[in-house]
């Protein structure tokens, strides 16, 4: 047995500990919005933090998360709250597919960046591709999440 802590949640499973981890989120917990895109840490999809690390959960095995802090796009913290807001005003999805993992590498850069420019945006978003091509609607929803953390102050 494997124990996971997802959310702030304990998690007992059976598994192989060289599973990848996202089939633990997926199908032994259920955990369904961190998606599976390509398998090969190119598209971003299954993105998650491992304490407040960003990661590929396609290419991480369950080994590495054990003893971890786990958190997914249906985990809780103050900026992907905020930043989920900002994508809702900004209609930001449209098939949605990519966005779990778009979200949580946004929430990392404004974990660390309190006032991204648009360059720091293309970087920190680099990892993830969207075929639906929303990327100017992430960039206009980050920037306006970053005005909401100011009026917040
Ligand atoms: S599914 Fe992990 S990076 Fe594409
Ligand atoms: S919204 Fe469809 S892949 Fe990004």
């Amino acid at each position: 047995m494997i124990t996971l802590v997802v959310n702030k949640k304990k998690h007992t499973l059976e598994a192989s500990p060289d599973m990848p981890l996202l089939w633990a989120l997926r199908d032994n917990l259920g955990l369904t919005g961190t998606k599976y895109g390509c398998g090969i840490g190119a598209c971003g999809a299954c993105k998650i933090f491992i304490d407040d690390q960003v990661t590929y959960s396609c290419l991480t095995p369950i080994s590495e998360a054990i003893g971890k802090e786990i958190t997914t796009i249906e985990g809780t913290t103050p900026n992907l709250q905020l930043l989920q807001k900002s994508w809702a005003e900004f209609n930001v999805p449209q098939c949605g597919f990519c966005q779990p993992g778009q979200l949580i590498a946004a929430t990392s850069l404004l974990n660390s960046n309190n006032n991204p420019t648009d360059q720091d945006i293309d970087d920190a978003m680099s990892g993830n591709i969207c075929r639906c091509g929303t990327y100017q609607r992430i960039k206009k929803a980050i920037h306006h999440t970053v005005e909401l953390k100011k009026q917040q102050k």
